[in-house]
């Protein structure tokens, strides 16, 4: 059947499918996404919090999103690959972007690619999109930014902010953009503009009157069991099942239940071995056919 396309995405929003998505970032994730039917995932550069232990985005590199988009590529046929642009990667030159966003297609051989930013990215997002490259915008809360933002903060909350964040999101779909994350942002200004873009936003803590959401694979599996961001919410408790599975086995290999029997394997039988186990087979048999005999009742002529 192969890949789906971004074009898919804007059917669903015009049948008023809502889109779900969720990060991705190795084979067996993607498997299980796909398996589970989602249409979409993004391999997004929140690995660099949730994976490799950073405490922003920032330090992520274009080969950390490589690395990963390749296993969620491999790992799914039909689902749309959107590979994250990290911080450093499209800001230098859009000469330098386009070259790094076509490695993540070449390379990683994603379907698309994501950056962050309003206006300031919109030639940049032309380019692209006129060069082939399909392009996911991000809008609102824009992690790489964080610093500038002075932490994670709700944006758009006072009218001038909302209108430049409404104003940006015009923008991006008339560059040519085929969806818009809209991050941590108010829920009514996400319902404005999504009602007025033919494009899907997708929402992550923007309420639920976006064409789609998006949420953080470890969030939502509660992989991280001491933490959750307001926006999300856990459809699992992965990560404290993970620790009892751990613990069971350290217990098992420490008291020598593990590994038993059932995981053994001899090694290889000599011929005697062979023929004294065939005998002993043997024997056993003729044994319970004389049982057998014993028990059987005595047949008589009368
Ligand atoms: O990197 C990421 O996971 C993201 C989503 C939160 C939209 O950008």
């Amino acid at each position: 059947m192969g890949r789906r396309s971004i074009h898919s995405l804007r059917v669903m929003k015009e049948r008023a499918e809502r889109i779900c998505m969720v990060t991705c970032y190795d084979y067996p994730s993607a498997r299980a996404a796909e398996d589970a039917g989602i249409p979409a995932v993004l391999v997004g550069d929140s690995l660099g919090t949730v994976l490799l232990g950073y405490d922003s985005t920032i330090a992520v590199t274009l080969d950390d999103i490589l690395h990963h988009t390749k296993p969620v590529v491999r790992g799914s046929e039909r689902m749309i690959v959107v590979a994250d642009m990290p911080f450093g990667s499209y800001q230098v030159s859009d000469d330098e972007a386009l070259r790094n966003a076509a490695r993540l297609m070449k390379e990683g051989g994603a379907t698309a690619v994501k950056l962050e930013g309003g206006n300031r990215v919109v030639p940049l997002v032309r380019r692209m999109v006129a060069a082939g490259i399909p392009v996911m915008g991000h809008l609102g809360l824009t992690p790489q930014s964080v610093h500038q933002f002075g932490g994670n903060k709700v944006q758009g909350k006072s009218d001038a902010d909302a209108a430049q964040i409404l104003e940006d999101a015009c923008e991006l779909e008339r560059a040519g953009a085929f969806a818009i994350v809209l991050e941590l942002i108010p829920a009514e200004l996400a319902r404005e503009i999504s009602t007025q873009l033919r494009i899907p936003t997708i929402g992550i803590g923007a309420g639920p009157h976006t064409d789609g959401e998006i949420q953080v694979w470890h969030d939502i599996l509660g992989l991280i069991p001491d933490f959750l961001p307001r926006h999300s919410q856990r459809f699992a408790k992965l990560g404290t099942q993970v620790r009892f599975a751990l613990e069971n086995y350290r217990h098992a290999v420490r008291e020598g239940i593990f590994p038993s029997k059932a995981q053994t394997v001899d090694s290889k039988p000599s011929m005697n071995q062979i023929l004294a186990e065939l005998f002993d087979e043997l024997e056993a048999q003729h044994r319970a056919d004389v049982e057998a005999d014993i028990a059987a009742p005595v047949e008589t002529d009368a």
